[in-house]
């Protein structure tokens, strides 16, 4: 979450939050949310059409990430959720600037938090896209909560792919499973960190088959839950709670539009692994940045 921001008393309550991704990695994150704020309203961009965003240098991922937040904006949104590691780790400070009166929350400081509460000795184990990795985001954040805490991360790149193909299981998700996480685990005193943050939101639909790798009694993090933590405690804050949107209370549930910029009919069948329920092409607009 960025700091400092205002009260934003001028954005009715009523319209629903932003989403974005480069993908379909980000529903798990919306499904998170929808949890936390059943009756809230929301609407989900995956920029499918220029994925992954892990590859890219971030001067390109922030600039993305304007684009995509653009069509949200357009839509009219009350809170930006950027439901994406890669473009959390570069384009927060930018989308403040252009969009000052929409709270932005990004996926990195949750995780970070969540991880920082559920390692006991403050070994932490990060995965993530090379880009994520490459900006040392979850170090940053990580020792702001834990400066004591033995943290090695490693870039993953291919579970994006694997994930997006919806490849969840297997042996060749395994194979590259080990491939990663066997070096990773060597990092630590007898190859046992205390978690392992799946830093990217693309990696939570693999996550049994990354734990047949991990030693036992390493937990697994990943930045959903704390996001939506996040997101209900902003809008509070802010008096931006839709009407009857508290949790808790009793009206009709929430509605989601899913905007994609490639193919309706893909994002809708691997975004239903993601989500966790059924989706249809017809439920998603396909948009051009
Ligand atoms: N799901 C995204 C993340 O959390 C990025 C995946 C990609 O586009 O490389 O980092």
């Amino acid at each position: 979450m960025t700091a400092d921001q205002k009260p934003t008393a001028s954005l009715p309550a009523s319209l629903p939050i932003g989403v974005f991704d480069s993908g379909v990695g980000g529903l798990t994150v919306l499904r998170a949310l929808k949890m936390a704020l059943p009756r809230e309203d929301f609407l989900y961009l995956g920029d499918t059409a220029r994925l992954p965003y892990g590859t890219k240098s971030g001067a390109t991922v922030a600039r993305y990430a304007l684009q995509t937040t653009k069509v949200l904006v357009d839509q009219g949104v009350k809170l930006l959720v950027v439901a994406c590691n890669t473009a959390s780790a570069v384009s927060l400070p930018g989308l403040t600037q252009a969009y000052p009166n929409i709270p932005v929350v990004g996926v990195i400081e949750p995780g970070a938090r969540a991880c920082a509460q559920k390692a006991p000795h403050g070994r932490i184990a990060v995965i993530a896209t090379g880009s994520t990795v490459r900006g040392a985001a979850y170090q940053t954040a990580i020792l702001r909560l834990r400066p004591e805490a033995t943290i090695a991360t490693r870039p993953a790149q291919l579970f994006v792919a694997l994930a997006e193909e919806g490849w969840t299981d297997g042996p060749e998700v395994e194979a590259v499973a080990k491939r990663y996480l066997a070096p990773l685990m060597a990092e630590f005193p007898e190859n046992r960190p205390d978690c392992l943050v799946l830093g990217c939101t693309h990696f939570p639909v693999l996550a049994e088959a990354i734990r047949k790798f991990l030693p036992e009694g390493v937990c697994l993090v990943d930045s959903a839950e704390t996001t939506a933590e996040s997101v209900a405690a902003e809008l509070a804050r802010r008096g931006l709670l839709k009407p009857g949107g508290a949790p808790g209370d009793s009206q009709t549930e929430g509605r989601v539009r899913f905007f994609a910029t490639d193919d309706p009919e893909r994002f809708a069948k691997v975004g239903e692994i993601f989500l966790g329920q059924p989706l249809s092409p017809a439920d998603i607009t396909l948009v051009d940045l």
